[in-house]
């Protein structure tokens, strides 16, 4: 640390007093910059150790978002090409879905390889070189890491299913079948499974059943095998060292199953009967398979290990993001640990933005949880990913989606903690499942339920760059098509356009980033019985309040929000609103148009 000096002179006693005084008056200000200088690198390393805190978070999935070599897939190069953009949407980090080596049983998320980068999406070079290009712009990339499962073509896999004396045999879940002989493969060890498909997959070469959670190309490792947490330790220092910012642990919950193999009850419903799957099959409950509490002591272990990194490459916290389904916000609470053994900074808050109809009440209830019942610790709010819908079908209505997202996202970037989102939510782009089951790519999830559900295709097609063919995404032929939209919904149309939603998303962020009430600040529920309009106060000792309010109907509402929680401050000052909105003078008199969305300041 660099610490002015102040040098004393001597002489006559007038310039010594004088210099006395000078020097006096030096040292106090000497003392005040350093003083300030010392709390500025306080605080920039503060806010650098806790960049996660606020961050906005863009889940690339690079199959689809650039292709530069014209294979029709998208590329590491690709996503470095598009920095600028996302530097330019505010974005802090970059969680990429798998790169590593795959057969693609489920694109990506069946790892052959956790330590190179899978040639479709380029080499390691490649991805040094987005790493680089990505912190000059002060953005970190997040990689996923999948600790459930391999590929069934990961090498440790091919061993293990070489003998049953193979020294990789106890890496994955071998177990004999129920009433196995000589000359029968009895039945499956127990009842795990989905929907009356056993979890259980026969190896007649070895004459054993190993287990997978999610498909058989998937087979589950088997964590109480203390080389596999060394493994991921290694793995994980590995990607590290080469300045990757955290990780988004994959199906974190499903890591330890149960060692007596003991059978799933199967789940009833509130009147004590069975829940039924869509082809009439009982439901069974996964106390066994998941939550196990094995998994936290692990957790804790992995980011404690996490930290022994933090003194080299890119500044501040490691994060680790898990992919947590959790039911009550109790639950959720857990993911974190506690002050002394903490686990996740960002386990996925997924319970606000897939309430997945527009109900005031359930998203009010849902957001004061997210407030206040995870121990003050830093929610994630998720609307959008890989395996789900997008906010079009799950929210949209058909004529208003483009207001719709504005009230989502602005839920999304006001409300307190760290945002993530997904790649072309931004400019608006609509879920496009294929038409056809014989264009189905995600055969993982399609073909089984199609055509009730078409797999998880409609949410992961080419970004949308411009209106040229094929969105701009690819020379080539696209591996998903680039949906009809794309014509008028692409990142070209909408940029400089004031009432794009491009534009809308880029200045949510911004407020989210700089105005001090949404960093750091409280929320408190306005007109709490409004059935129609959500509203919110955003307080922070020391800086204006902010106050949002989100119509969630195809009507203009009016609101009154002046009150007990607002007192003397009257005057509000528009920091956004939706395109055509009015400004209101006071709290006491918000007019908004159908969807409409209002923000401001409170004086
Ligand atoms: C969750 C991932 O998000 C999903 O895409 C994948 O299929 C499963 N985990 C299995 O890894």
């Amino acid at each position: 640390m660099h610490i002015n000096r102040v040098s004393r002179n001597k002489g006559t006693v007038i310039f010594v007093l004088a210099i006395a005084c000078f020097a006096a008056s030096a040292t106090a200000r000497a003392a005040q910059a350093t003083d300030s200088h010392v709390k500025q690198t306080n605080s920039s390393a503060a806010s650098e150790r806790n960049w996660w805190k606020n961050a906005v978070i863009y889940e690339v999935y690079p199959r689809s978002f650039q292709d530069t070599n014209g294979d029709g897939i998208g590329d590491l190069k690709g996503i470095t090409q598009h920095l600028e953009y996302l530097q330019k949407l505010g974005v802090d980090a970059l969680w990429l879905t798998p790169v590593y080596p795959s057969p693609n049983a489920d694109f990506g998320y069946d790892i052959a390889d956790y330590r190179d980068i899978s040639p479709e999406y380029g080499s390691l070079d490649d991805f040094n070189e987005l790493v680089a290009e990505a912190k000059k712009r002060n953005i970190r990339v997040v990689m996923d890491m999948v600790m459930n499962h391999t590929s069934d073509e990961s090498s440790w896999f091919v061993q293990s299913k070489s003998s049953r004396t193979d020294p990789y045999r106890d890496w994955y879940m071998w177990h004999d079948g129920k009433g196995q002989t000589a000359d029968s493969q009895g039945q499956p060890p127990n009842n795990w499974g989905v929907f009356g498909r056993s979890s259980w997959e026969w190896d007649p070469n070895t004459r054993q059943y190993y287990y997978h959670h999610f498909s058989v190309h998937q087979p589950d490792l088997n964590w109480y095998n203390p080389a596999i947490k060394q493994e991921f330790k290694d793995i994980v220092g590995y990607w590290l060292k080469l300045g990757v910012a955290g990780f988004r642990f994959d199906a974190i919950e499903t890591l330890f199953e149960d060692k007596n193999l003991k059978d799933e009850p199967i789940a009833l419903d509130k009147d004590g009967k069975p829940v039924l799957g869509p082809q009439g099959q009982p439901r069974l409950e996964r106390t066994e398979e998941e939550d196990l509490p094995k998994v936290h002591a692990v957790m804790q272990e992995m980011r404690a290990h996490m930290d022994t990194f933090n003194a080299n490459a890119f500044p501040g916290t490691r994060v680790l993001i898990g992919e947590i389904f959790s039911r009550s916000s109790d639950e959720l609470s857990q993911w974190y640990g506690t002050p002394k053994t903490p686990e996740f900074e960002l386990p996925m808050e997924m319970r606000v933005a897939f309430v997945n109809k527009l109900d005031v009440s359930e998203f009010r209830e849902r957001l004061i949880e997210a407030e206040t019942k995870l121990d003050n610790n830093v929610p994630l709010l998720v609307f959008d990913n890989h395996d789900q819908p997008r906010m079009d079908v799950r929210y949209g209505d058909g004529v208003h989606d483009v207001a719709i997202q504005r009230v989502l996202s602005t839920i999304l970037f006001t409300s307190g903690g760290a945002s993530l989102m997904y790649y072309g939510d931004e400019i608006g782009m609509k879920t496009t499942p294929p038409t056809r089951k014989e264009d189905v790519k995600d055969r993982m999830t399609g073909l089984a339920g199609w055509p009730r559900f078409k797999g998880r295709d409609g949410e992961r097609t080419p970004m949308q760059w411009n209106d040229s063919q094929n969105a701009g995404f690819t020379t080539g032929a696209p591996w998903l098509p680039v949906p009809p939209t794309a014509s008028t919904v692409n990142v070209k149309a909408e940029e400089g356009k004031p009432d794009s939603l491009l534009e809308w998303y880029r200045a949510l962020i911004h407020l989210k980033k700089t105005t001090p009430a949404l960093e750091r600040g409280t929320n408190t529920m306005l007109d709490s019985k409004n059935a129609q309009v959500l509203s919110w106060i955003r307080d922070a000792p020391g800086a204006p309040a902010v106050l949002v309010s989100l119509n969630f109907t195809a009507d203009t509402q009016t609101v009154s929000l002046a009150g007990a929680e607002i007192g003397a401050k009257q005057k509000l000052q528009t920091l956004l609103k939706s395109p055509g909105g009015s400004d209101p003078s006071g709290p006491d008199h918000i007019e908004l148009a159908p969807f409409g969305v209002y923000v401001g300041q409170l004086r």
